[in-house]
């Protein structure tokens, strides 16, 4: 009990106000312009004749003043969240820069301590780095420890600090839609490690949670690793094959369903984790992982049975908050980083996307 009362404050708490913020000083002036023969500064590349229009983004400033953060992961080309990031901090008026930088499996230690060595302020990690990054680690936070994995390191003076936004980014997102899940019956789909962050979060939150995943070890073995932490917190693990069972029996009509898995994400976006012909109640919420595409299968057979559909931007957007304030110790604007991450998600092509990572669900 005394657990979930931490637990409801750490969900509700303002952001920490960890690091000074990193704005220009007041009255600092502007640098000289560009002379005129000079081309602008694009963001892939120098004007490079031939260039495709699109590649043509005017950068921020960038001086000897600016700090940097990024994410490290293997692929990382088609992340959302430097544009995303990048956004906030133009938004923010802050001298600060995101960029992705791809790591090599055997070159994580080595990159940690080169980026520390750079004097950066802070690193995303995504896959397949998320457990690797752990025994570089000064420190790590008990919601990173619990879930065995790390999406946010921040520079300390003893070295990296590792944490987890993704349960507060997932929670964030379903209170900012109007969702409460105390008491209401949670279907996850999938067992893998953005469902261990769902779970955590639907159960801290007061949900009872009932995983459904192909693999039924995978699930007994995310239930047991998360059942003692909420005594009273009801979790319970399922084979995909009894969902129709389940779903059908009125007793425990679901509040909440939602799909964890890759399925359905470009380039199969035909697939739908969810059986076809299964009824989904009307006043249940789905919410989809994936935003790759934005408006996945699962989505629309939730839409066509009249219930309410969340898409996968919101929780990328609020783990990147949640990440954004622990560096720089402000507020993250959510309105900005949505507007931008949604944007550059639906102007990504279906190649552009089936060629990148695992992003659902990873920044
Ligand atoms: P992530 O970190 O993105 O969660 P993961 O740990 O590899 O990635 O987990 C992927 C999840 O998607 C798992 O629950 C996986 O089910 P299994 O444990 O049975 O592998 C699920 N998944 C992936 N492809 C699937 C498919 N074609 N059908 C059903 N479930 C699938």
């Amino acid at each position: 009990m005394a657990q979930n009362k931490r637990l409801f404050a750490w969900f509700a708490a303002p952001p920490l106000p960890l690091t000074p913020s990193p704005t220009r000083d007041e009255g600092e002036s502007e640098p000289p312009a560009i002379p005129a023969p000079f081309p602008p500064l694009w963001g892939k590349g120098l004007g490079i004749e031939g260039q495709k229009q699109k590649d043509r983004q005017p950068l921020g400033r960038i001086d000897g003043a600016t700090k940097l953060v990024g994410v490290i992961g293997w692929p990382v080309a088609h992340s959302l969240s430097p544009v995303m990031h990048n956004a906030a901090f133009d938004a923010l008026g802050l001298n600060w820069r995101y960029v992705a930088m791809p790591v090599r499996t055997e070159d994580v230690g080595a990159a940690l301590r080169g980026l520390r060595a750079l004097g950066f302020q802070g690193v995303n990690v995504t896959v397949p780095h998320k457990q690797r990054v752990v025994p570089h680690l000064a420190g790590i936070s008990p919601e990173a420890r619990t879930l065995g994995a790390v999406n946010t390191l921040s520079a300390g003076p003893d070295g990296w600090h590792g944490d987890n936004t993704d349960a507060r980014g997932f929670i964030r997102d379903l209170i900012a839609h109007g969702v409460d899940v105390k008491g209401k019956m949670c279907l996850v789909l999938g067992a893998g490690g953005a469902a261990r962050a769902v779970v955590y979060a639907l159960t801290a939150a007061g949900g009872r949670v009932a995983v459904f995943n192909r693999t039924h070890t995978r699930a007994l073995d995310l239930v047991s690793d998360l059942t003692g932490l909420f005594p009273g917190g009801v979790l319970t693990a399922h084979a995909m094959a009894q969902l129709g069972d389940f779903v059908r029996d009125g007793e425990r009509a679901p509040g909440l369903i939602v799909n964890t898995t890759s399925v359905g994400m470009w380039p199969d976006a035909g697939t739908s984790p969810w059986p076809d012909g299964l009824k989904i109640p009307p006043e249940t919420v789905v919410y989809d992982l994936v935003y790759k595409p934005l408006r996945t299968r699962f989505l629309e057979q939730a839409e066509s049975c009249g219930a309410r559909t969340i898409d996968g931007i919101g929780m990328l957007v609020h783990q990147g908050a949640e990440a954004l304030q622990l560096w720089t110790g402000q507020e993250a604007p959510i309105d900005v980083m949505t507007g931008a991450a949604r944007e550059a998600a639906a102007s990504m092509t279906e190649s552009e996307a089936a060629n990148g990572e695992k992003e659902h669900q990873h920044l």
